[in-house]
């Protein structure tokens, strides 16, 4: 049946890949997704298209093009589609095709297993494709804990947050490449963030 699927695929290993998820990738036509999202699925039998990542939208016009054609097609989404993922991009483009979100679990939900924070009571932020703006020295000054997914940097959030006045000694935790066996939970202040190299794939939480 055709239909457009978009399957959350957690933060990265297999453990944390939902049954449902699985039985998806192996019922549809075509998997459409990033490198790392494709190869937790090795063994299904659907064609597999690679997201290219500086142009992911020409990616989800052909998802829904293929569906309009009659396929059944999974869009993967790392962690969760709809935290800062592809949902929204998608159901903007999806007109009448029929769609089917099926949740994963967030990187955000992970870190925030990982560091022991209720994640009801916190500020949740993404900088994706944003960048820091000021908005985000209001917030931090509600007493929450603020889980931040940067826009490439965290280096680029301390910066703006050490010159716009925030306290050096702010107690941080940065959790890079969860689920994956080079994962790496670092617990520091906010001007040492400044001396270390982080990779792209990180949740930041500012206490
Ligand atoms: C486009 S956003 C997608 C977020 C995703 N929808 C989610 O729910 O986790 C990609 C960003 O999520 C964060 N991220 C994704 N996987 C991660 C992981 N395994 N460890 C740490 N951060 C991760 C990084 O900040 C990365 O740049």
């Amino acid at each position: 049946m055709s239909k457009l699927y978009m399957v959350g695929v957690g933060p990265g290993s297999e453990d944390y890949l939902t049954f449902k998820a699985k039985k998806i990738a192996d019922s549809v036509e075509i998997l459409i997704g990033s490198r790392r999202a494709l190869e937790l699925f090795p063994e299904t039998s659907g064609e597999k298209i690679e997201l290219d990542p500086k142009n992911m939208e020409n990616g989800f016009k052909h998802a829904v093009f293929e569906v309009r054609k009659g396929k059944s097609v999974a869009l993967l989404s790392t962690g969760d589609p709809g935290f800062s993922g592809i949902l929204k991009p998608v159901l903007d483009m999806s007109g009448t095709v029929e769609v089917e979100v099926v949740p994963g679990i967030s990187s955000i939900q992970l870190c925030a297993a990982k560091l022991k924070i209720p994640w009801d009571d916190v500020n949740l932020i993404t900088l994706h494709g944003k960048g820091v703006s000021s908005g985000l020295l209001e917030v931090l000054e509600n007493g929450k804990p603020t889980m931040i997914l940067p826009n490439f940097s965290v280096k680029e959030i301390a910066e703006f947050l050490l010159n716009n006045g925030v306290d050096p000694r702010r107690e941080v935790a940065i959790c890079e490449k969860l689920s994956y066996p080079d994962e790496r939970i670092v617990k520091t202040v906010l001007k040492d963030v400044l001396n270390e190299n982080f990779s792209y794939m990180c949740v930041m939480v500012i206490f």
